[in-house]
This record gives C-alpha cells, structure tokens and sequence, in this order.
C-alpha cells in the first residue's frame, strides 16, 4: 500500500536523507554536487517531501525579488512519476512573492565532467518534466559550471501582461 505524504519546509536535520536521495542519482549529483547541494541548503529555502517518516524528495531554491530559481531538485528513483516533483515545484511558486519568472539551470545532453559519472544524457527526463511544467528553454550557457559542463537555461514567466 502506498504511504500518505507531507510536502513541508526543511530543516537541518533534513540534510543527511536530502543528500542520500541526490546521492541514488548518481549520473547527476557528482560529489562536487553534493556539496553544493549541502551549502546551497545551508543558505536557501528548501522543502521536502515526506513519505512514511523518510525524505523522498526534495527541492532548494533561491529568492531574489524579480525571480525564483531552482537550483536543486530530486525525487528518490523508487518514488518517481508520482507528481513529488511537481509537487514541489508548485510549493516553490506558492511561495514566490509575485516575482516575475521562475528558473531552473539543468545539465545538457553533451554536458560532462572528467573523472566524474556526470552523464549529460540522462537529463532529458529534468528537461521534459521541466517543460511539462511550462518551463520553457532560453538558451544554453556554455561550459557554465566548468569545461564541458554546459548548461541549458530554461524559464517560467510568472508576470501578467500589462
Ligand atoms: C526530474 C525529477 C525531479 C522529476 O521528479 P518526479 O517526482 O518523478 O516528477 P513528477 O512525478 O512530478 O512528474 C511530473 C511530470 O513530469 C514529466 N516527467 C517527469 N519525469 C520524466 C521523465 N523521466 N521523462 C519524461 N517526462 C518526465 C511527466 O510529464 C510527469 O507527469 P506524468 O508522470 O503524469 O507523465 C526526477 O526525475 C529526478 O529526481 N531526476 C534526477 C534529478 C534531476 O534531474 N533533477 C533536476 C536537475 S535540474
């Protein structure tokens, strides 16, 4: 039987099962990731999906007063495509205080790190839940995060037509 689950703020101690839910992805969380999830937490707003007592999910975003930008999220590998993510992402516009577009930055599909698993590939599925969302691409930030480690940019316009 599934479990109910709580959609919440995090805190502290949410850390270690934030950072074991990023760490099952592997070809996307490189140890250098990790710790910038971990700092990036330690500084940001961030919330988490409980299931049973366990973090399942979790997503840290950054606030400026024109934007809302996604900087990590992660649903668990065994607890995808159960709406989690989406759930948080909504969490974090409900949250917004009427910036005018939220962003996300994900790896592209030829992005890679040496010596790391970091597999550009294995994106696509960030990209299309992105894009289900209404995100939509803006452009691709070259070697952004390091050589090769390209970026895509994608945006959620968030404003009324005046
Ligand atoms: C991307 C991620 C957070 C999605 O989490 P999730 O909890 O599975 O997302 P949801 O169940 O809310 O999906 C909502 C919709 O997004 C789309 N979607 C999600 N994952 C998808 C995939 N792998 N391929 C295609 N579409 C996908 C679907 O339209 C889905 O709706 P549906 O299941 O009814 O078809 C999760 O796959 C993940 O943690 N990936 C690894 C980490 C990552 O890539 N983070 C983003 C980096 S910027």
């Amino acid at each position: 039987m599934e479990g109910s689950s709580t959609c919440r703020l995090g805190r502290q101690v949410d850390l270690p099962q934030i950072l074991a839910v990023a760490s099952a992805w592997p070809a996307h969380f490189v140890p250098r990731g990790l710790r910038a999830i971990a700092a990036d937490f330690a500084v940001h707003s961030s919330a988490v999906i409980e299931e049973d007592g366990a973090v399942v999910a979790f997503v840290v975003w950054l606030e400026t007063s024109l934007e809302l930008e996604v900087l990590w999220i992660a649903t668990h590998p065994r607890k995808t495509r159960r709406g989690f993510g989406a759930r948080l992402v909504r969490f974090v516009l409900e949250h917004g205080q009427d910036q005018v577009q939220a962003l996300v930055k994900t790896a592209s599909e030829d992005a890679k790190i040496d010596g790391t698993r970091l597999d550009g590939s294995k994106f696509r599925g960030s990209l299309a839940f992105f894009e289900s969302l209404g995100f939509r691409r803006c452009c691709r930030l070259d070697s952004f995060w390091g050589p090769e480690d390209h970026a895509l940019l994608l945006s959620l316009p968030l404003f009324r037509e005046v």
